[in-house]
């Protein structure tokens, strides 16, 4: 067992507390020009106005890089303003449905079975590389209707979306925050994707199928349908927004429990915990710390006045540890009723996956903890992390665990 999320090294790097400690819940920061937000009511209340704070933040730098907005947001779900994201969200929000998610169930079971069986554990377990990985990437390209078997090529590029996992010194590529680092290879692997997926649409228009690519290709709002270009960007969103985040829920759950084994012995006692013990750690480990908006107009927030056309950052992770909305709130205590988190945001943008997440995450632990009765971290072989600024995310989670 490993207490100390500090033995790693994790806080030093990780600015996903950033703010706990902030007096003030608005701040500007004039080295890099941009406002953060902190206090959940102030955070709250940027989420939720998108006539202010807009998602498109291209907009603040269209005229340095003459760049069409339009064009280059296409199909862009996380980047979008109403009227765009609303007839764009509407569409993506039928691959989402309740229905569809409970017809899931057995598949992300048998999904999750079958990766355990394919690593052949004895007494040790790579969490991530056996199944916190896969398992989302196999989910969302069965959604998209991506063959089975281009399963490992399709795991590839999604693997191509993060940096290497090799060395722990490497900063989180994506679209979410600025692009840091993006390697050459990371490139023509992007380029290679792009072009499977105009393959496969080009397909579905032809020979539609039951699947999402499908339904995109052949769905009209309002009499329009959707452009090759903003399908394949939107099953792009879908892959990059949908993975590694619930990889992280996956690991950082285990990691929670891990360091409180009164809770994990009560959890594995009872399973109707399960979904209070992941709501929990989706406060307490927020796979993604931060989102950002761009003011419109000149803004109020918790009494501090934002000129138009600013950067402002949303802390997510601090929000869900503010002390006015939050009992002990650097505590792990599951049950908490309310736990109003903005791990998943609030308003338009909240997460369209949240209830995968969630599905995803309660049937792979409760599977987990079936087949091995003992689950542990490895103090000599503790977890890796991806030294982002961005995200919590360990890339390596070996456990000791018994059949
Ligand atoms: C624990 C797992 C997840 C976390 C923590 C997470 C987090 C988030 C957050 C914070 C946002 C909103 C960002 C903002 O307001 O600027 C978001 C949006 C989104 N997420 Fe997730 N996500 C998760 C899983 C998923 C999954 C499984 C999918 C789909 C397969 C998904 C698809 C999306 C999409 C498409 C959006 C854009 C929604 C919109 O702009 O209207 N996410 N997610």
């Amino acid at each position: 067992m490993i207490t100390e999320f500090d033995t790693w090294g994790v806080h030093e790097q990780q600015f996903w507390l950033r703010g706990t400690t902030a007096d003030q819940p608005v701040t500007f920061d004039a080295e890099s020009g941009m406002w953060n937000v902190y206090g959940h009511a102030e955070a709250s209340k940027v989420l939720s106005n998108p006539k202010l704070f807009s998602s498109n933040m291209m907009r603040l730098m269209a005229a340095e890089i003459g760049a069409d907005i339009e064009e280059a947001s296409a199909g862009e779900l996380l980047y979008l303003d109403p009227p765009r994201h609303t007839r764009l969200r509407r569409l993506v929000n039928h691959a989402f449905t309740p229905k569809v998610l409970a017809d899931l169930e057995p598949r992300i079971a048998g999904l999750t079975h079958e990766l355990l069986d394919e690593a052949k554990v004895t007494d040790r377990l790579e969490l991530v590389s056996a199944l916190a990985y896969p398992l989302p990437v196999i989910v969302i390209a069965e959604l998209l209707g991506i063959p089975a078997s281009d399963r490992d090529l399709f795991r590839r590029w999604a693997e191509s979306l993060i940096p290497s996992t090799s060395t722990e010194d490497v900063s989180i590529v994506g679209r979410f925050e600025g692009q840091e680092e993006v390697t050459e290879t990371t490139l023509r692997q992007r380029k290679e994707f792009g072009e499977y997926l105009a393959e496969h649409i080009e397909d579905r228009r032809r020979h539609p199928r039951e699947d999402l690519l499908s339904g995109l290709v052949h769905a009209e709002v309002e009499g329009e349908q959707l452009s090759d270009k903003e399908i394949a960007t939107l099953a792009d969103v879908l892959l990059l927004a949908g993975h590694v985040t619930t990889t992280m829920l996956l690991g950082n759950t285990i990691l929670c429990l891990d360091a409180h084994p009164d809770e994990f012995a009560r959890v594995r006692a009872d399973r109707s915990r399960l979904p209070d013990v992941m709501e929990e750690s989706l406060r307490y480990l927020p796979p993604f710390a931060v989102t950002s908006r761009a003011t419109t107009a000149e803004a109020e927030v918790g009494g501090v006045t934002i000129p138009a056309d600013q950067l402002v950052m949303v802390w997510l992770g601090a929000a869900n540890r503010d002390p006015l909305v939050f009992d002990d709130p650097t505590e792990f205590r599951p049950g908490r009723d309310p736990n109003p988190h903005l791990t998943f945001s609030r308003g338009i943008h909240y997460c369209i996956g949240a209830g995968l997440a969630r599905l995803e995450g309660r049937i792979a632990l409760d599977i987990l903890f079936d087949r091995f009765p003992r689950i542990t971290t490895i103090p000599d072989e503790p977890p890796r992390f991806i030294r982002s600024s961005q995200m919590l995310n360990a890339f390596t989670l070996p456990l000791a665990v018994s059949s």
